[in-house]
């Protein structure tokens, strides 16, 4: 009936914003060598580094952290825990870890290794990292559509259900590790995958028996396209959307820190008990005992909690419009977003943005520095600083796309903060053609963009 989509929870505990100025912002930037995961909180307004981990807990987590029960073994918590993600995912096997790349850990030692191949719509970069640390190596086939930023296709996080098949045959099924699906596909803007997408995925590893493995990390969140977008689903709930996705999975992994709206946390889920077996011998010696895995018994209670009110209309309708809403509002200024948005975060094209800054100057640090100096906002570079590589002759291969991330946290900021960020970009607008590139000067082999030192050209 009304057309505001408010923020659906009051506030009752808050936590102070440290404002500062543009001349303080420079030098800050300056100190931090023009990296801002070097910066200090206290030293940024509005932070949209990522939406892991970051969320707001209900009051209902923190009643739920209070009677958290630190037994070492049969403690109610785990229950909690059990029962929440056992009632979810309908799965008998579940493993808590300490966060996600705990359970890709355990998942990929046991089903990777030298000769094996993963095949997904897209690995996040800690599952790439596990799969090829097992000696395994891991392919990206997103589909055609995720390429195209103003396609206004809805499920640009499917897999390319063709090369699937193709990658499938060309390997030979014996050499495959497993399908990877990741919901929302993170890599490609946290765009949503179909159902439809999914079930296909299944018939074909179906008919090759192999393992179809959901990263659920924003499962939550994608489901809320499936009901919206999707023809068939309109009178599902979003959790019994997500219960249809897991049916279809083999193994399961989760970063609680998002969509389990907590600040730590991890679960892997597997259907076959000689493949539990395996995953729970290494969940005992690099996690934790089997009822706590990596986590206090008072996380557990928390996220037994999260997982239910991740998935309420309410939230999840109030979710995806912030995100939606930022978007709009920076595509009406102009300013090149990947559209339509996904689930968790928007992503500005600084390559079309700053056209003047070549790909070795890295125009999406630029953008992120400027975002900083602008109005004290935190946003990741997704671009050549974090996926370029270097030729024999040491130079830069760069990545396909040159983005900055703004991710938003659950629940954190209302809507004037998101106000404040869309106009912060007129300031950019203004002084997008002085905009000057940057150089990295120091940097580690792995994970460079963490601790890279920059600077300007
Ligand atoms: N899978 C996906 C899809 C992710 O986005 C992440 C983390 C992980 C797994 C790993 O989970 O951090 O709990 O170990 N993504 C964060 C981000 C870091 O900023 O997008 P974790």
């Amino acid at each position: 009936m009304f057309r505001t989509i408010f923020e659906p929870f009051k506030i009752k505990a808050v936590e102070k914003i440290n404002l500062n100025s543009r001349e303080e912002r420079i030098k800050y930037l300056e100190e931090a060598y023009y990296n801002v995961f070097r910066l200090k909180s206290s030293q940024v307004i509005i932070d949209l580094l990522t939406d892991s981990g970051t969320s707001a807990m209900s009051a209902d987590q923190w009643a739920a952290m209070m009677v958290g029960d630190e037994s070492y073994a049969g403690a109610s918590s785990w229950d909690n825990f059990l029962n929440a993600v056992r009632e979810l995912t309908g799965v008998g096997y579940i493993f808590p870890t300490h966060q996600g790349r705990g359970a890709e850990k355990i998942i990929y030692s046991v089903l990777g290794g030298k000769d094996k191949i993963f095949l997904s719509n897209s690995h996040f970069d800690t599952t790439r990292a596990n799969i090829e640390y097992s000696g395994a190596k891991a392919i990206d086939l997103p589909c055609e559509e995720s390429r195209d930023f103003q396609s206004t296709f809805r499920f640009k996080g499917n897999i390319n259900l063709q090369q699937l098949e193709h990658y499938i045959n060309a390997f030979g099924k014996e050499h495959i590790g497993g399908i990877v699906m990741t919901l929302t596909n993170n890599t490609v803007g946290g765009q949503p995958v179909s159902l439809d997408n999914l079930k296909a995925v299944r018939y074909i590893t179906n008919k090759y028996g192999l393992p179809l493995i959901i990263d659920s990390s924003r499962i939550a969140e994608n489901t809320y396209f499936i009901k919206s977008c999707e023809s068939g689903y309109e009178d599902f709930t979003y959790r019994q959307i997500a219960q249809e996705i897991y049916s279809l999975a083999d193994v399961i992994v989760m970063s609680l820190k998002k969509d389990g709206l907590v600040n730590i946390g991890g679960f892997l889920c597997v259907r076959d008990k000689y493949l539990a077996d395996k995953c729970h011998e290494i969940l005992i010696i690099t996690e934790g005992f089997t009822t706590y895995g990596g986590l206090a018994g008072r996380d557990l209670n928390a996220i037994a909690a999260g997982l239910k009110e991740v998935f309420e209309e309410d939230y999840l309708r109030y979710r995806v419009r912030s995100v939606e809403y930022l978007c709009e509002e920076l595509k009406n200024k102009g300013i090149p977003v990947m559209y339509p948005p996904g689930g968790h975060a928007v992503y500005v094209d600084a390559a079309r943005f700053y056209p003047h800054i070549p790909a070795h100057q890295y125009p999406a640090q630029a953008l992120v520095c400027e975002l900083y100096i602008g109005g004290g906002i935190r946003a990741s570079e997704i671009g050549s600083v974090m996926f370029g590589s270097y030729d024999t002759e040491n130079n830069l291969i760069p990545a396909t796309n040159e983005l900055v991330r703004l991710a938003i946290p659950r629940r954190v900021y209302t809507q004037s903060h998101i106000d404040y960020v869309i106009e912060v970009f007129d300031y950019i607008l203004e002084n997008k053609d002085k905009v000057r590139g940057y150089e990295i000067f120091m940097q580690t082999r792995y994970l460079r963009h963490f601790t890279a030192k920059f600077k300007k050209v």
